[in-house]
């Protein structure tokens, strides 16, 4: 029987597996943590701001370089109005109280997705946000808000042909690379690990363009009793994985 040799990363002094650089999570259960509780489903949502300080800090301590966190979809617009509105006062409270924490971290918050149909408030505090944590070096928190995968690509897509009209005449144009740049987390590189909360197995509009290698991991626990024990978990997972990109088991081991 053949069996594939173990993953050796080439390059990695231990002859480990190297953790995510990327770690991309969607944030699920909040309401169904707070419906278990008899709780509105707004507690949960609170609750689960704690459990974004929580990763964020245990990211930082894997030395995560990216963390990319789906705060709220393109279709979560169609919930009932009292829980968004509930969704964007947490997002605003927690923009100003926690901005003294990412700084002293040295966490760079940047905040992707269609910001347009958002309160000019929540506007501006994200702007603020952003640019008051922009000379930080250390981990980069992306927050997806009001964000769809598919949006994204058509969004880069119609940039693409507004800067760029020459390219559909030169042939094999546009490519993948000409159309990278204008995608919501360009200078980033594709998320390593994937993690979902509360026990669906979907991606439910995330980062489409970017996940096509990504490693997806599930787990039932409800965003709310996240933090470093499941991340770490997550990430040990992680580093059992063989990541092959289309080639053979024996070919990565070779380098
Ligand atoms: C995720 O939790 C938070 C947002 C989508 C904003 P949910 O609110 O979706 O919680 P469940 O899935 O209903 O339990
Ligand atoms: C995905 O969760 C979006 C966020 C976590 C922000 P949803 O709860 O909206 O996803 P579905 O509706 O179950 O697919
Ligand atoms: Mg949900």
């Amino acid at each position: 029987m053949h069996s594939e040799p173990a993953v050796v990363a080439s390059g990695d002094p231990a002859g480990q597996v190297p953790g995510p650089r990327h770690v991309a999570i969607v944030m699920d259960g909040n309401g169904r943590w707070a419906q278990r509780r008899h709780l509105p489903r707004v507690a949960g949502h609170a609750k689960g701001v704690e459990a974004v300080r929580r990763t964020v800090e245990a990211a930082v301590r894997h030395d995560v370089e990216y963390l990319t966190l789906f705060a709220f979809s393109s279709e979560n617009w169609q919930r009932p109005a009292e829980e968004v509105s509930v969704l964007m006062r947490l997002f605003m409270t927690a923009l100003q109280k926690e901005i003294a924490q990412l700084r002293a971290n040295g966490i760079r918050l940047r905040v992707v997705g269609d910001l347009s149909r958002f309160d000019p408030k929540l506007q501006r505090l994200i702007e603020q946000a952003e640019s008051r944590t922009a000379h930080n070096t250390g981990l980069l928190l992306t927050v997806a808000a009001n964000y769809g995968g598919r949006w994204d690509i058509m969004n880069a897509v119609r940039t693409l042909l507004r800067e760029r009209p020459d390219l559909i005449h030169q042939p094999g144009h546009p490519d993948e690379a000409d159309l990278a740049p204008f995608l919501a987390l360009a200078d980033t590189p594709e998320p390593d690990l994937f993690i979902r909360t509360g026990g669906e197995q979907r991606i439910s509009n995330f980062l489409l363009w970017q996940m096509a290698y990504t490693e997806l991991y599930f787990t039932d626990l409800f965003w709310p009793d996240f933090g470093a024990s499941a991340l770490a978990e997550a990430i040990a997972d992680f580093r059992r994985r063989e990541r092959r990109f289309g080639r053979t088991g024996a070919q990565v081991a070779s380098g």
